[in-house]
């Protein structure tokens, strides 16, 4: 996007990032898999409850409060994996970001654009969350994809042999990086505990496949699905 016309590409070999041929290809899923993570839910299950544990928390469904603090729920690094796959796969902001000043952007295939002063530059994040070079089997949902060996939050990802900065974006960057993202992960991770501590639950229809994502809200936010998954739940019994 640009205020006076299109940004002037010094180099020329292929579109910028977020060029319609590139989109397409980032907004094109292959086949979904099954909605269901078995491996997710027992990864999450066993952290949840060893959290309570460490705290003798006594999961009670006639008293169903639960007092996490901001510690515990920092060290929830399983949830915060399953969360960040989530949102590296529907999250679809676009970064729109005006130019100061004249300047050069330089890219990692050695192009560059001369960007001017007022010129509009959208980064879009999808061309990185699904970029199969910083992500094996992109369009999977992997739930430890965000643990290292240790089980810890995972850092180091790679792009060309070279270290990211920017490998997940779904709050955005810089200065504007979304100011509200610890209270919404925060917000779900609560819920999660609770869910997870307080009910079975089950799809009612165990085969069914992820949606696709609609994109028809493409650069807005979190892309929603095509339909719906239902499931049921029920308090669990044996406390
Ligand atoms: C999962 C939930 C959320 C997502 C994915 C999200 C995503 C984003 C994104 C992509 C931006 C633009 C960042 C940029 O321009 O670089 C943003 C900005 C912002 N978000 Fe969030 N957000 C979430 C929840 C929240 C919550 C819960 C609040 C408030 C309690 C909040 C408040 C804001 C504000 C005030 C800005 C503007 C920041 C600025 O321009 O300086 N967000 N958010």
């Amino acid at each position: 996007m640009s205020s006076q016309g299109t940004p002037q590409r010094v180099r020329n070999d292929a579109g910028p990032p977020g060029s319609p041929d590139q989109t397409t290809e980032c907004q094109s899923p292959a086949t979904p898999d099954r909605a269901t993570s078995p491996d997710a839910m027992k990864a999450a299950q066993k952290e949840v409850q060893n959290v309570l544990k460490d705290l003798s928390l006594i999961v009670d469904p006639n008293e169903p409060m639960l007092n996490l603090t901001r510690d515990q729920l920092d060290n929830m690094p399983v949830l915060d994996s399953i969360m960040k796959e989530a949102m590296r796969l529907s999250s679809a902001s676009l970064n729109i970001r005006v130019a100061k000043e004249d300047f050069l952007l330089h890219l990692d295939n050695q192009e560059a654009y001369r960007i001017r002063k007022d010129d509009v530059i959208a980064l879009y994040p999808p061309m990185l969350h699904y970029d199969p070079e910083i992500y094996e089997d992109p369009y999977e949902y992997k739930f430890d994809r965000f643990l290292n060996e240790k089980g810890q939050e995972k850092t180091t990802f790679y792009r060309n042999g070279r270290r990211l900065h920017y490998f997940y974006m779904p709050f955005g960057s810089g200065v504007t990086k979304c100011p509200g993202r610890f209270f919404a992960v925060y917000e779900i991770k609560q819920f999660l505990t609770l869910m997870l501590s307080y009910f079975d639950m089950e799809l009612l229809e165990s085969a069914i496949r992820v949606p696709p994502l609609d994109q028809s809200r493409a650069g807005l936010g979190i892309l929603q699905p095509t339909y719906d998954v239902d499931f049921r739940y029920k308090r669990k019994q044996n406390h």
